[in-house]
């Protein structure tokens, strides 16, 4: 992909990832726009961060069903021309026929090392299994809940003095440059995904980037 990516960004609420991204294409770090902040939540604080033009927001219960929300959310998200649908604290599951739609450019962030810990509570249930480590994901969304394939992890020690608070904001602290790291490979056009399949410079891969990996992959 060349030129400037075009990202929208899918959020419920706070939008510090979001912001992470703005920060980063403001400092020249990401060749991207942020075309569009879409929400289940009207009043998400994610929304305050872009202008007014480049958001949208509709409760799910104003609409027939999930089928009719996520038709309207998906026609809107279509109309801002997206090159990459970034899941950035989307607190829905998302159906079958919204994936298919934004097949291969849709990615999510996900406060754990999948596959461990899908689903909601992940700091918590990671102190409650006495995980030695713990961290968050970048993966390709696919129907079925944070089970898509692994692009890239940022890992963080679990302490014995962690709470759930503690150990999400260490978390917190890599899921920004790992989103970054990953959307500037998925930016460069380097990595690809085809049926849950992922491929780095057209050579299939196996095992998720470590950010470290990711970021010395941007400089090559
Ligand atoms: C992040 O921890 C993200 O991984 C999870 O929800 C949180 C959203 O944070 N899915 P923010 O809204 O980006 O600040």
């Amino acid at each position: 992909m060349t030129g400037c990516t075009r990202i929208a960004v899918l959020a419920s609420g706070r939008g510090s990832n979001l912001q992470a991204i703005l920060d980063a294409i403001a400092q020249g770090q990401l060749q991207a726009e942020v075309v569009g902040v879409f929400s289940d939540r009207p009043d998400a604080e994610a929304l305050q961060r872009m202008p007014a033009p480049r958001r949208w927001a509709a409760a799910p219960r104003d609409f027939a069903d999930r089928a009719a929300y996520e038709s309207a959310l998906g026609d809107a998200v279509a109309a801002s021309a997206p090159d990459w649908i970034v899941c950035a604290g989307y607190m829905r599951i998302l159906g079958a026929a919204f994936v298919a739609r934004f097949d291969g450019r849709l990615v999510n962030i996900h406060p754990s090392l999948l596959p461990r810990h899908k689903g909601l509570h992940t700091h918590a249930r990671a102190l409650e299994a006495g995980d030695a480590e713990h961290g968050a994901s970048v993966h390709f969304v696919v129907p079925e809940l944070d089970a898509g394939a692994v692009l890239a992890q940022a890992r963080v020690p679990v302490l014995p003095t962690d709470t759930p608070q503690t150990l999400a904001a260490r978390v917190l602290g890599v899921e920004h440059p790992l989103l970054i790291a990953s959307l500037q490979l998925l930016a460069s056009g380097r990595v690809t995904e085809q049926d849950g399949q992922l491929q780095l410079d057209g050579h299939p891969f196996f095992s998720p980037l470590a950010l470290d990996s990711a970021r010395m992959l941007q400089a090559s």
